[in-house]
């Protein structure tokens, strides 16, 4: 294929506005895929994607298509739409020049559809405007039209209105394609340049690479340099994929396709790697930003016979999804685990979920908390941490007070998009979450898009839900990273008869202790099991008590069940008991089964 004849193109859109489907059509319009076949959302391969219908990893596909006489070929890269996976946008975004923007004909512009026009935006792609849906009873084109001439500056004529679902218009879709984005500027004539934008791990062939040739080509049998390692490997396979891989002899520039090369190893094929030919090294490419993880969590194995188990398995997911950061880490109720960086909160559930379905791995994961700092006071100390700013990601670290100048605390800046009436609803709920109002914009008579500087801690459990909730599901969120800000932490204990649970140390905002160490109380008080003594419950700070609550004291007699009679019964009821016990641990004389922590410790 001459390089004229290529386009590298992306969908991007707000969750559930039709991307996939989209891309079902174009594949079978392609005569990529049967239209009698019943594979539904095709590019969608993973089992937690089919389950929550969401797009989690992108996934590339070759079109082939005939127009005005002449072959092209058109390499899809589908996008998740989710904005904890924005930087998987914005990697598949790097090898395109250009995206189709699809927007709901009912809902219209959303929070993500902002967020990922301005991603394809900044990386200065062609925008081609798509609105779905059209078939719906509700749907409003013409509406749709003008918010995308307001909020985006394109004229409402540019937009391509189609019916996914039905095929309705989808060949303009196409067509667009081939005449509004620009083939990709390459130089076949030059050596291979080539960028890993993904890459699999498969366990037999070892890392499927997804690449994307800048320059030059690449055939079966090359020896190729990773930039990043420096390590040589000979090419094994290479082609496109249909989505499915089809192995062709070589790739060329402007092409995108998969590579196998005998990576072995998990962290030989890192995604924004370049990749170039043995004895003819390239600038490399200016690679990914590396993503940033936002929200940390303790992953620990059900049970410690797992530990090696889990630990493949989370070496083989994060080769997957790089954007997971991983520190081993251990805690004296769970035992050894890791403390795992993740972009969100969906991240981490879909995340726990493949490690769940792709590798038969229980875990437990605890409550979300998000990276704070901490500006140390003296030189002495900033010797002995070597930094003058230190990054506490388990609150079991947080300095005293009496060694920091000041505590800050990461921020977001918030995108709402909401029909008019749930305003003054949304706007209470931002406050109480110590959110500050940047800006308000109407986008149409009925619709507005509010901006907010939030706390991250504050959105991270249960803004999103909270959110959909008071507003019937209509509003829309999306994120962006904006920094870090002053803020008053504290570290609140958690004590048993005044004996400090390490386990359960947190790190709040004033403001919000009372609120979280009373959360805390009642949930371990409901997951302790009756004593023969009473229990107080407390929540702290320093050797102020500022939350409590009591578990009374009980004899618990398992025999009472057993009305006299059944001797065997009584006894092996005996033996639970005592079985019930040998995985406790003791805080002071008081006894707490593991699954009390779990139950504390875990999401709700
Ligand atoms: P994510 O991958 O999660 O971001 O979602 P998506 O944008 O890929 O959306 P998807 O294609 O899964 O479509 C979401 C829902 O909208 C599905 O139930 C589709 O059947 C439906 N849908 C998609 N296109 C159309 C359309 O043109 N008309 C109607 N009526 N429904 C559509």
């Amino acid at each position: 294929f001459p390089v004229e004849d290529i386009r590298n193109f992306s969908i991007i859109a707000h969750v559930d506005h039709g991307k996939s489907t989209l891309a079902d059509r174009l594949l079978e319009l392609t005569g990529t895929i049967d239209k009698t076949q019943k594979n539904k959302q095709v590019l969608d391969k993973l089992q937690v994607e089919r389950e929550r219908g969401i797009t989690v990893k992108a996934q590339t596909a070759s079109l082939f298509y005939s127009f005005g006489g002449k072959q092209y070929l058109l390499n899809l890269i589908d996008t998740p739409g989710h904005v904890d996976f924005s930087y998987e946008v914005s990697r598949s975004l790097s090898a395109c020049q250009g995206v189709l923007l699809v927007v709901d004909a009912n809902e219209g512009i959303q929070a993500q559809t902002v967020a990922n026009f301005f991603l394809a935006f900044e990386a200065q792609l062609s925008v081609i405007p798509v609105i779905n849906k059209i078939d719906l009873k509700n749907a409003d084109p013409e509406r749709v039209g003008k918010q995308i001439e307001k909020v985006f500056d394109i004229p409402s004529e540019e937009c391509i209105k189609i019916s996914a679902k039905l095929g309705t218009n989808v060949d303009s879709v196409l067509q667009a394609v081939i005449e509004r984005i620009p083939p990709p500027k390459v130089h076949r004539a030059n050596p291979l340049k080539a960028l890993v934008f993904d890459s699999t791990f498969d366990q037999y062939r070892g890392v499927v690479a997804s690449i994307a040739l800048f320059d030059g080509m690449l055939s079966k049998g090359d020896k190729i340099v990773s930039a990043h390692t420096k390590k040589t490997y000979e090419v094994n396979q290479v082609g496109i994929l249909n989505p499915n891989e089809q192995p062709t002899h070589k790739l060329y520039a402007g092409q995108v396709g998969f590579l196998i090369a005998g990576m072995k190893d998990v962290t030989e094929a890192q995604i924004g790697d370049t990749l170039y030919l043995h004895n003819h090294p390239v600038e490399p490419l200016p690679g990914f930003k590396s993503a940033k993880p936002m929200v940390f969590a303790g992953v620990y194995p059900i049970d410690q016979s797992e530990y090696n188990n889990l630990k493949s398995a989370i070496e083989k997911l994060t080769l997957n999804d790089s954007s997971v950061t991983v520190h081993r880490d251990s805690s004296l109720a769970l035992g050894a685990g890791w403390r795992l960086g993740f972009l969100g909160l969906l991240h981490m559930e879909v995340f726990n979920q493949r490690l769940e379905q792709e590798y038969n791995a229980s875990v437990i994961l605890t409550t979300p908390t998000v990276p704070y700092k901490a500006v140390l006071s003296s030189a002495k100390l900033i010797k002995e941490y070597k930094e003058k700013e230190i990054t506490i990601i388990n609150p079991a670290q947080f300095p005293d007070k009496s060694k920091v100048t000041e505590y800050l605390e990461p921020v977001v800046l918030g995108t709402v998009i909401t029909p008019t009436e749930y305003t003054g609803k949304i706007m209470e709920l931002c406050q109480a979450r110590r959110a500050i109002q940047k800006n308000m914009t109407f986008i149409d008579e009925n619709r507005v898009m509010l901006k907010y500087l939030f706390p991250l801690n504050e959105i991270v459990v249960d803004f999103y839900d909270s959110l959909k909730s008071l507003s019937s599901g209509y509003a829309s969120f999306d994120y962006e990273d904006a920094g870090y800000q002053t803020a008053d932490l504290i570290k609140m204990d958690i004590l048993l008869n005044g004996n400090i649970v390490e386990e359960l140390v947190t790190v709040v905002h004033r403001e919000k202790a009372y609120t979280v160490g009373k959360s805390i109380c009642e949930r371990l008080k409901d997951s302790l099991p009756r004593q023969l003594f009473e229990i107080a419950v407390q929540a702290a700070i320093g050797s102020k008590v500022i939350a409590r609550e009591t578990v009374k004291a009980y004899r618990k007699n398992v025999l009472a069940k057993c009305y006299g009679g059944d001797i065997t019964r009584k006894m092996k009821l005996l033996k639970r008991q005592a079985e019930g016990k040998k995985k406790l641990r003791k805080i002071g004389n008081i006894e707490i089964p593991k699954n009390a922590f779990i139950k504390v410790l875990k999401t709700q």
